[in-house]
């Protein structure tokens, strides 16, 4: 069954395709490589488009015959998101919907979505559950919010079945050090202090005046095998009663920033140089997934969920490929 992967030439899309590919599925990638490398897709089919070409991704869905659709591509850099908002709403939202109306057209009825933590916003209580009240503080949070509601009123009248995987921070990479992170410019704490420990530039420390032990921010950490192992259930599992909707996914603990980069030290060996900045607007104290409903439902159970783990596999591949994924 030829499943669409949009955005699977990006990190998170890379490791699914491989998962799927490992499972015997048949994974046909849509990526436009804008922040996507093509030597990720390994050995699935590369269709370089965007989703905004209408025509191409028709053509992508006549000629793959095309059954169900993972939903990666998007813009995903909150802070780019609240200068250029419309960007987010033109790419996560407009062009995503240009997506379904080809879904309906060709009858693809099943589709897996990227979600996000950020859909919820500051949260009232942690671990944070899915019935806990969406209110995103960015422009990037609300446009998967908005993408989400969609998905529900399609499925809600009968022409889709959908799961949308609220993610909190992927990290790590590829066990057998095939693929790993590789965005310009980094965002994401663990590859920040990796690359802090191989070229001594300090990592930014943004608010140490947190209410939280250390002071600084929690995050929940999710290997991303065991992300591409969810997108694998999800998939399996659509269509069954009951299982559409939202999950999260995160490990249910959470680690300072201060932890993170005590435990690149450790691993690596090598002292990091940090600074201290002010704290960035919206950026909330504690977030950490609440993920016993995919658990129950998909059977979901991480396989790496130890910080110490993520951050070495994370290691080895960027001391093994010294210029990413390129
Ligand atoms: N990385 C995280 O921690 C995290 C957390 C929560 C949610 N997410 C979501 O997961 C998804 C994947 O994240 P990632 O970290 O792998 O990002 P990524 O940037 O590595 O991957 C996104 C991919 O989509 C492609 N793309 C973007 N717009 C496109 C378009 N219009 N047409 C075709 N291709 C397009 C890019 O080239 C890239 O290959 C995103 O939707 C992101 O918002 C990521």
């Amino acid at each position: 069954m030829a499943i669409l992967i949009t955005g699977g030439a990006g990190y998170i899309g890379s490791h699914t395709v491989k998962e799927l590919l490992r499972h015997g599925h048949e994974p046909v990638v849509y990526d436009n490589l804008q922040t996507g490398h093509r030597k990720a897709v390994m050995n699935a089919p590369l269709i370089e488009g965007d989703l905004s070409d209408l025509e191409r991704l028709e053509k992508t869905f006549r000629s793959f015959s095309i059954k169900a659709v993972i939903h990666f591509a998007a813009d995903s850099l909150v802070g780019e998101s609240m200068e250029n908002p419309l960007k987010y709403f033109a790419n996560n939202v407009k062009n995503s919907i240009q997506l379904l109306e080809a879904m309906v057209r060709f009858n693809v009825k099943k589709i897996v979505f990227s979600s996000s933590a950020a859909v919820y916003g500051e949260p009232k209580e942690v671990p944070i559950t899915e019935e806990h009240p969406c209110r995103p503080t960015n422009p990037y949070g609300e446009t998967k919010w908005i993408f989400e509601k969609a998905l529900e009123a399609l499925h809600r009248s009968g022409k889709i079945d959908f799961i949308s995987l609220r993610y909190f921070n992927a990290a790590g990479a590829d066990p057998e050090g095939e693929l790993g992170e590789d965005h310009a410019p980094e965002t994401h704490l663990v590859p920040i202090c990796i690359n802090s420990a191989l070229d001594g530039r300090p990592v930014p420390i943004f608010g140490t005046n947190y209410d939280t032990p250390d002071g600084t921010c929690i995050r929940d950490y999710i290997h991303v095998t065991d992300l591409a192992l969810a997108h694998l259930l999800a998939l399996e599992n659509l269509g069954h009663d009951g299982t559409a909707g939202v999950y999260n996914l995160g490990n249910g603990s959470g680690y300072s920033v201060k932890q993170v980069v005590g435990t690149v030290e450790r691993v690596t060996g090598i002292k990091i140089a940090t600074v201290e900045s002010p704290p960035r607007p919206g950026d909330p104290a504690r977030l950490v997934a609440g993920s016993a409903r995919i658990r129950k439902a998909l059977g979901w159970t991480p396989n790496y969920p130890e910080i110490e783990r993520i951050v070495e596999t994370a290691y080895r591949w960027h001391l093994n490929h010294p210029t990413g994924m390129g």
